[in-house]
């Protein structure tokens, strides 16, 4: 099993359990529910596909990472090349912390910090976009 699978494993266990220590109405407020890992899967199939997979140096970001749902799936298909760079914020430290502990052997800056909104609009709606493609497929 490749090195990332197995991170991907342990990042669904920990999806869960820190999940499983907060109620719906505290994941509300943050809109705390991770994208199922295929869907993430196929928008980054869908990005290497149309985006330069072949390209040297990538600059990965996640404004609302959570986990890494979305990190994870980019290392999947994009490989974990050193040239690429990778920059997550997640301002709950309830999943930050133990998230960040997840992937700290990892090329990922994972920061426990507000993205201050201006990125999620870039972002947010590069994803947005993105599900659009993969569910008009
Ligand atoms: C819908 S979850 C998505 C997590 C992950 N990207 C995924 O797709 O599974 C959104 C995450 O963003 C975090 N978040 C919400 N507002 C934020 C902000 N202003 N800055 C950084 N993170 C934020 C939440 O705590 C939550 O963990």
């Amino acid at each position: 099993m490749k090195t990332i699978d197995i991170k991907e494993n342990e990042r669904l266990d920990l999806q869960d359990r820190l999940d499983f220590r907060k109620t719906q109405i505290e994941r509300n407020r943050l809109g705390q529910f991770a994208t199922p890992p295929a869907l993430a899967v196929d928008v980054l199939k869908y990005a290497f596909q149309n985006m330069g997979g072949g390209k040297k140096h990538l600059r990965f970001l996640d404004p609302a990472i959570g986990t890494g749902t979305f990190y994870s799936a980019f290392a999947k298909i994009f490989g974990l090349r050193s040239s690429h760079t990778a920059i997550g914020y997640e301002i709950d430290p309830h999943y930050g912390r133990p998230s960040q502990k997840l992937w700290r052997n990892f090329p990922l800056d994972y920061r426990i910090a507000d993205n201050h909104n201006r990125i999620a609009d870039i972002c947010g709606n590069a994803h947005i976009h993105l599900y659009r493609a993969v569910l008009l497929r």
